[in-house]
C-alpha cells in the first residue's frame, strides 16, 4: 500500500496512501468512528496538582515548544522532511495511567475523611456495538479508582420519555455525582432535550448548553469541560507545551471534540483557527499552525507537507483501515499521517496510544470534581 511522496527536498515512501488525497475534503466527524474501537480506551486516571506533578515527575520532558518556532506563517509549500522520526512522542497511554492512580488515591482519602464514594451514572440507549464497549470500559474504569457506577439500558426503540424519566431520577440521586448519556441517540430521539435535562452540576461531560456556554464566554467557568478536548490539553500541559501566543489549527467542529477544543485553545491564549469541511486548501492554514488537533475521523488525512516544522500534534482520530498483514485485517491510524508527521512535527500523539486513553482518564477526573464540589470537599 505504499505510495511515493517527492517534495522539493526529498523523496521518501509512506504507507498514508489512505488518505483521499492531500487535498481531502473532511469528512462529516462521526463520534461513533472515534470509539469504535475503542478497546484501546480502556485505561483511566484521576486529576492532580500539575506543578506537583511535574516538578515531582522528573521523566517528564522539558518544554518542548521553547524555540520561538516563529509564529509567523511559513506559507511555502515546501518542507524539509527528514528521514527519519524525530518528534518527541507525547504518550497518553502513560499519562492516563498516572492521572488513573492520581484519581484513585483521592477518592480513597475521601471516603476516608468523609465516607462519599464518587458515583457515575451511565444510560445507554440502543444496542450500537461500538457505544457497548465504550460504555463497558468506562464502568471498568470507575471500578479500577473506585467510583461505583450506575447503568441504564434502554432498548433502540425506547421513547425520550423514558430517557428523560431516568436523568431526572438521576438528578435526584445524592448518590449519583456525574450523569453520562452515551451519544448517539437514536435518531427519533432529541439529543438536545436530552442533554438539556441532565443538572449542570452533574454534568460531567460537559455537554450541556450552559456548560458549553460558560466555555465560550470570557469571565465564565463552566462547571466541566468534554473529557476529549480536556484530554488534549491535559497532555499538552504535562508535557509542559507552552500554547499561549501560539498558533493553534484545530480540524473537525463537532459539538463534542473540535468546537470545546477550538475554545479551550483560545482560553488559554492560542489563535485560534478551526479548518472544517468546507474550508478551501486546509494544508495552507494547518502550515501555519504551532500545534494541530485534529478531531475527523479520516485516516491520515494530514500529510507531512501539511506540517509546520517543530509543530506540536495532537491526534484525536481513532479510524480503522484494512490492512492484510494485521490479524485482525485492519489496524488503527490517526487523522494524521504518523509516519510522515513524526519527522516534521516537535511532538506528536500516537494512534493508539495518544488522545483515546485519556478520554476516560478525564471522565473519572471530572467525576471526581463533581462529587468534592458537592460535598465541598478539598
Ligand atoms: N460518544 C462518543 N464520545 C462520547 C463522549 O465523550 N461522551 C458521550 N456521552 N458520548 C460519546
Amino acid at each position: 500500500m505504499a505510495s511515493m511522496h517527492t517534495n522539493a527536498t526529498t523523496m521518501y515512501f509512506t504507507n498514508c496512501s489512505s488518505s483521499s488525497s492531500s487535498t481531502a475534503r473532511l469528512l462529516h466527524f462521526s463520534t461513533t468512528k472515534l470509539h469504535k474501537f475503542s478497546n484501546s480506551i480502556s485505561h483511566f486516571h484521576r486529576q492532580i496538582n500539575l506543578h506537583q506533578y511535574r516538578t515531582s515527575n522528573p521523566k517528564f520532558p522539558k518544554s518542548i515548544l521553547t524555540h520561538s518556532s516563529s509564529s509567523s506563517s511559513s506559507s511555502s509549500s515546501t518542507v524539509e522532511v527528514k528521514s527519519e522520526a524525530s518528534a518527541k512522542v507525547i504518550d497518553g497511554k502513560r499519562v492516563a495511567k498516572d492521572i488513573r492512580e492520581e484519581v484513585a488515591v483521592e477518592i480513597s482519602k475521601m471516603k476516608n475523611e468523609i465516607g462519599i464514594v464518587p458515583g457515575l451514572a451511565v444510560i445507554l440507549v440502543g444496542d450500537r456495538k461500538d457505544s457497548a464497549t465504550y460504555v463497558r470500559n468506562k464502568k471498568k474504569a470507575c471500578d479500577t479508582v473506585g467510583i461505583n457506577s450506575y447503568e441504564v439500558r434502554l432498548a433502540e426503540d425506547s421513547t425520550e420519555e423514558e430517557v428523560l424519566d431516568h436523568i431526572s431520577k438521576f438528578n435526584d440521586d445524592p448518590s449519583v455525582h456525574g450523569i453520562l448519556v452515551q451519544l448517539p441517540l437514536p435518531s427519533h430521539m432529541n439529543e438536545q432535550n436530552v442533554l438539556n435535562a441532565v443538572c449542570i452540576e452533574k454534568d460531567v461531560d460537559g455537554f450541556h448548553p450552559l456548560n458549553i456556554g460558560r466555555l465560550a464566554m470570557r469571565g465564565r467557568e463552566p462547571l466541566f469541560v468534554p473529557c476529549t478536548p480536556k484530554g488534549c490539553i491535559e497532555l499538552l500541559h504535562r508535557y509542559e507545551i507552552p500554547v499561549k501566543g501560539k498558533r493553534a489549527v484545530v480540524i473537525g467542529r463537532s459539538n463534542i471534540v473540535g468546537m470545546p477544543a477550538a475554545l479551550l485553545l483560545q482560553r488559554e491564549d492560542a489563535t485560534v483557527s478551526i479548518v472544517h469541511s468546507r474550508t478551501k486548501n486546509p494544508e495552507e492554514i494547518t502550515r501555519q499552525a504551532d500545534i494541530i488537533i485534529s478531531a475527523v475521523g479520516q485516516p491520515n488525512m494530514v500529510r507531512g507537507s501539511w506540517v509546520k516544522p517543530g509543530a506540536v500534534l495532537v491526534d484525536v482520530g481513532i479510524n480503522a483501515i484494512e490492512d492484510s498483514e494485521s490479524p485482525r485485517g485492519y489496524r488503527l491510524v490517526g487523522d494524521i499521517c504518523y509516519e510522515e508527521a513524526s519527522k516534521v512535527a516537535s511532538a506528536i500523539t500516537p494512534v493508539p496510544g495518544g488522545v483515546g486513553p485519556m478520554t476516560i482518564a478525564m471522565l473519572l477526573s471530572n467525576t471526581l470534581l463533581s462529587a468534592k464540589r458537592i460535598h465541598n470537599f478539598r
